[in-house]
């Protein structure tokens, strides 16, 4: 057993030796080792386009929080609409659809419902007068949504004292209609819905689920979706990390606070335990921060808003995750960085909060470990690819992670092939060697994925694209992580794509 372990520990230190060597001034001297890494994403915070089967056995799953809902007045033809996108009257006078005539649900039960609007306060009452002047969730009106049997788009709203809505005039909503008879399109209490956004993150799937089903469903999810033989396949596939994406609530088991279920921490643990068994290193990715640093349902946001970093308690809350999993991981060999949070989003993150949050998250790492590597995500958004230049080249052992997607822009919607991996090695060459100095922090492709706006490309093709990728980013002095292991996408699926022999990394 002794031998065993001063053997791995030995072979460790030859493999990983480099990087493990306390820092001293110039990452470079620690370049030679960079991470091949997959993300783990869709894991411990869930996204629902990764595995769309974790949201089917949710009840009335059409309506789960962060779900943007329009209500069209079947007798005045036009929208509902928060005036003003809110503070005062919900009027039904507008002919299109889109900010102020967004009500995002609120999730109570699978039945009952808040609706927020467009400038983020509730909708009430005054008197029979619907308005939107409530700003604090709990004292607002709760809402039932009553779908028509055979055409669930009909639909009428009711509110918790039994009062049905009705558009009364193009400019007069009130709850004053107690009995209601058929669906007829002469019915102000009638409404056209149409859904325009719907959520899938851990907010959504656990709320969705609620308190009885969520535990026993997200630990289902968590003992099947990622086992010790991935880690194996890993290994295998010469990859050497993992990226794994963790919410704030992991900080708090074993009874996180509501929607949120316990179990995350002790799928984390297993994780380490593979990562020491095959030899794999683990970056942790704080993915949602509370509040929610972008807004996305990845970093688990229940309704859009985005919230993180606007108080020093916020920060406080999140240094403490931070400190938790630190203290928590660092005596393991296997613990290679901690990513301090993933894709703030400019500019409701400022470079000034997320700088303070970046200092204090960085002590709480250092507190617990001289050598893991502190991993700092640059800002989406607008926002220069520098911007972390001058508190990170303070901070020994400090890395810039950036995201390089040949997605989610109209700059490739109408790319060829070619035009792709031209992209990847003439600009994102560039965009890389921009962020990558001598003396300053390591580089990260902390994600990117073969995956293209292409259509009908052929398995070549992907070929090309992932290689040239593999190219370009194995430039990048920290490393890269592909998004992601697993997906019901296949090219989303590094798994799939390796297995189907499109990448080889
Ligand atoms: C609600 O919030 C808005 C914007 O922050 C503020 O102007 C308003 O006074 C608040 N209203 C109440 C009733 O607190
Ligand atoms: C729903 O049922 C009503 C009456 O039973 C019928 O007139 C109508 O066409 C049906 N609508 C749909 C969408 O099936
Ligand atoms: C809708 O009604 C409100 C309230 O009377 C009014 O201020 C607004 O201009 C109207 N909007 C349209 C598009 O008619
Ligand atoms: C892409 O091509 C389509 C069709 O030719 C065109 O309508 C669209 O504007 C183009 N998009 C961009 C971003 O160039
Ligand atoms: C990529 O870089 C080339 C060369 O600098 C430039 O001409 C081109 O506009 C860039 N492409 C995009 C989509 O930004
Ligand atoms: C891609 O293939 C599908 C099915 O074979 C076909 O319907 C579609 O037109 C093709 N699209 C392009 C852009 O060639």
């Amino acid at each position: 057993m002794a031998t065993c372990i001063s053997l791995s520990w030995l072979l460790h230190l030859l493999v990983f030796g480099a990087a493990m060597l306390p820092f001293t001034h110039g990452n470079q001297l620690y370049s030679n080792f960079r991470v091949k890494a997959v993300n783990l994403g869709g894991w411990l915070v869930t996204e629902g386009w990764i595995k769309p089967s974790l949201f089917d056995a949710i009840p009335n799953k059409d309506f789960l929080d962060g779900a943007g809902l329009h209500f069209k007045s079947v007798t005045t033809k036009k929208y509902l609409c928060a005036e003003s996108g809110g503070g005062t009257i919900i009027v039904a006078n507008r002919t299109t659809a889109s900010g102020w005539e967004t009500f995002s649900l609120w999730r109570i039960d699978e039945t009952t419902f808040r609706f927020r609007v467009f400038n983020k306060q509730f909708v009430g009452l005054d008197g029979i007068k619907v308005v939107a002047l409530v700003n604090i969730s709990t004292d607002s009106e709760t809402f039932h949504i009553i779908r028509k049997s055979n055409d669930s788009d009909r639909v009428r709203i009711k509110t918790s004292n039994g009062f049905f809505l009705q558009a009364k005039t193009e400019e007069l909503v009130t709850a004053d209609v107690s009995e209601v008879n058929g669906w007829g399109d002469d019915d102000p209490t009638v409404f056209l819905l149409t859904i325009s956004k719907r959520m899938q993150g851990e907010f959504q799937v656990t709320n969705g689920y609620g308190p009885h089903k969520a535990p026993q469903v997200m630990k289902e999810h968590w003992s099947t979706f990622i086992v010790e033989d991935d880690f194996e396949f890993i290994v295998k596939s010469n990859l050497n990390a993992v990226r794994i994406p963790v919410g704030w609530w992991i900080a708090s088991e074993p009874a996180p606070p509501p929607p949120y279920v316990g179990g995350s921490l002790q799928a984390l643990d297993n994780a380490f335990s593979w990562a020491q068994k095959y030899g794999v290193k683990i970056i942790i990715d704080l993915h949602a921060a509370p509040g929610s640093q972008n807004g996305f349902e990845h970093s688990s946001s229940r309704d859009g808003s985005q919230e993180w970093g606007k108080t020093d308690d916020n920060i406080q809350q999140t240094v403490r995750v931070i400190d938790f999993l630190t203290a928590r991981y660092a005596k393991s060999s296997s613990l290679y960085a901690v990513e301090l949070i993933n894709e703030p989003r400019a500019p409701g993150v400022t470079l000034e909060r997320l700088s303070k949050y970046y200092k204090a998250g960085y002590e709480a790492v250092r507190k617990y470990s001289p050598t893991a590597y502190v991993v700092l995500s640059n800002r989406l958004g607008p926002s220069q690819p520098r911007e972390l230049f001058p508190l990170a080249s303070g901070l020994m052992g400090s890395v810039i992670d950036v995201h390089y997607y040949n997605l989610f822009s109209d700059v490739f919607d109408n790319m060829t092939v070619q035009h792709n991996i031209d992209f990847v090695r003439v600009n994102r060459s560039l965009a890389l060697s921009h962020i990558t100095s001598s003396n300053g922090p390591l580089t990260f492709v902390g994600e990117w994925v073969a995956e293209w706006q292409v259509k009908n490309a052929t398995k070549e093709d992907y070929q090309r694209f992932a290689k040239a990728q593999l190219e370009v980013y194995g430039r990048a002095t920290f490393g890269w992580a592909y998004w992601t292991l697993k997906n019901v996408n296949k090219h989303w699926s590094l798994e799939w794509m390796i297995k189907s022999g499109y990448i080889m990394p």
